[in-house]
């Protein structure tokens, strides 16, 4: 009797079944079950890691050695937690397009020159890939190009000579011989990224996987490997920007949620030191509806424009558009506004607007967009060198957040010399700190604090 039965597995949420269905009872999605042979059970102790197949005292597992590999670019070593551990499994992901091979193989080339390095690449030909090295002008003379989508053939190049860091560009195009399925579905990303992790593990070889973020978001895409790998950076932007932000979601041997900001040019992706200033640098003074918000990326403060417009609509009901907030969180704001200090949107459209395609995600932005709305809404300008920041609650109170000193530090290098924030946070600040500072407890305490007799 045969033991490799045939299964059907759903590529977008997983699902098994024995026979084909049309429709997954699960998530509903059509035509997204395919066949596939399920994998022979390993052999008796076959483990993930190397020696893990017999229980050890915690206190007598030899250490792991930290010899981080640094580039020298540290927009990128400070997303991957000051350097990259030997032996780690990365993700980067991104839309396509956005510059994940630019930026890897910059930043690959930049340590290949101490160590062995392997890109392998499914996508695109050696020639296509030296003429990209051309134009970054990488020093590509320790740079080792392998045109592969096999990863038996992949696996056999690595055991032959191991490199220190491997790069698969992308983990979508390679696929294992042992199953039948096609390159892409969730099987075979699946299956590769985990025989790769275990060749990180065993061999101590860094390794990269790119992964495009597909339209559906997750179908065999870079979600379904976010369990598995150690680190996940993502490489998010707005397209119409140069604007690059490498963001690390999880990271096992760092801070997750630190970012790296990086400029998109003709010569690649370039660090950028001071993300505040060029975020800032095209600020129009004495406007009404912009304002400055200090945002905390990670363990890193972050001065950004947030601009806000109300006009009166022309629609039986009123549009609330935003790009960089989140829509409900706008919403929200609205009707604190109008319920706690009489504004009226009503019959007004709303629009909000982050500069320069940065996304801003913490609560700490209520404020800003608060006053940013106000000041649309008055038609009055907020002084060109304040800064807001705080949560705002539903019954209109002023809440305070975290890392109020980093906040301010980052806003007085810029020269900001007034910073409307929450009254907790002004309340524990240094004496030298809070001489500049106005503690806000309510809107009505903000409205007064920068609109004085506006109103
Ligand atoms: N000659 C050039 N000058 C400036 N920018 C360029 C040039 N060629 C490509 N680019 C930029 O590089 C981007 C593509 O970068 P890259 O191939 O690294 O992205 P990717 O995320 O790896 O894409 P893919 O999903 O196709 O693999 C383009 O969107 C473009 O902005
Ligand atoms: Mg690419």
């Amino acid at each position: 009797m045969s033991d490799r039965k045939l299964v059907f597995r759903c590529q977008q949420c997983g699902y098994v079944s024995p026979k084909w269905m049309g429709r997954c009872p699960d998530c509903q999605h059509w035509h997204t079950l395919l066949e596939e042979s399920p994998r022979k059970a390993e052999g008796k102790g076959a483990g993930p890691f190397p020696g893990r197949s017999v229980p050890m005292v915690l206190a007598e597992i030899p250490e792991l050695k930290e010899d981080r590999i640094l580039t020298g670019v540290r927009e990128w070593d400070r997303v991957l937690g000051w350097g990259l551990i030997p032996g780690s499994l990365v993700l980067l992901a991104g839309d396509p397009g956005i510059g994940k091979s630019t930026l890897l193989l910059q930043n690959l080339a930049r340590v290949a020159q101490q160590q062995k390095v392997l890109y392998v690449s499914g996508e695109e030909s050696p020639q296509q890939l030296k003429m990209r090295a051309a134009r970054l002008k990488v020093d590509a003379t320790n740079l080792f190009i392998y045109a592969e989508t096999l990863l038996e053939s992949i696996i056999d190049v690595i055991l032959h000579d191991p490199p220190a860091i491997l790069a698969i560009d992308s983990i979508q195009t390679i696929y294992s011989n042992m199953l039948e399925v096609a390159p892409g579905s969730i099987s075979q990303v699946r299956e590769c990224a985990s025989k790769l992790m275990r060749m990180a593990k065993s061999e101590n070889i860094s390794i990269f996987l790119v992964g495009h973020v597909t339209k559906e978001g997750s179908i065999a895409g870079p979600r379904t490997l976010e369990h598995l790998v150690d680190t996940v950076l993502y490489l998010e932007g707005d397209r119409t920007h140069a604007f690059r932000v490498l963001r690390a979601m999880k990271n096992r041997y760092g801070s997750c949620n630190e970012i790296g900001v990086f400029e998109m040019k003709e010569a690649g992706m370039e660090e950028v030191p001071n993300p505040s200033q060029l975020l800032l640098s095209e600020r129009p003074r004495g406007v009404s509806g912009s304002v400055v918000v200090c945002s905390m990326e990670g363990t890193r403060p972050l001065l950004v424009e947030l601009q806000a417009l109300v006009s009166a609509t022309g629609w039986t009901q009123p549009r609330r558009t935003c790009m960089g907030v989140d829509n409900n969180r706008l919403s929200l704001l609205v009707a604190v506004l109008e319920k706690k200090a009489g504004f009226n949107f009503a019959q007004q459209d709303v629009f909000v607007n982050v500069a320069g395609g940065v996304r801003l995600l913490e609560p700490a932005a209520d404020l800003a967009l608060i006053t940013a709305l106000v000041s649309t809404y008055l038609d009055r300008a907020v002084p060109a060198d304040y800064v807001v920041w705080g949560e705002v609650g539903l019954a209109g109170e002023v809440r305070g957040v975290g890392h109020a000193a980093a906040r301010i530090g980052e806003a007085r290098k810029l020269g900001f010399s007034r910073h409307v924030i929450p009254v907790s946070n002004a309340d524990r600040l240094a004496p030298e700190l809070n001489g500049e500072c106005v503690g806000v407890r309510s809107l009505q305490d903000l409205l007064e604090a920068v609109f004085t007799g506006s109103r």
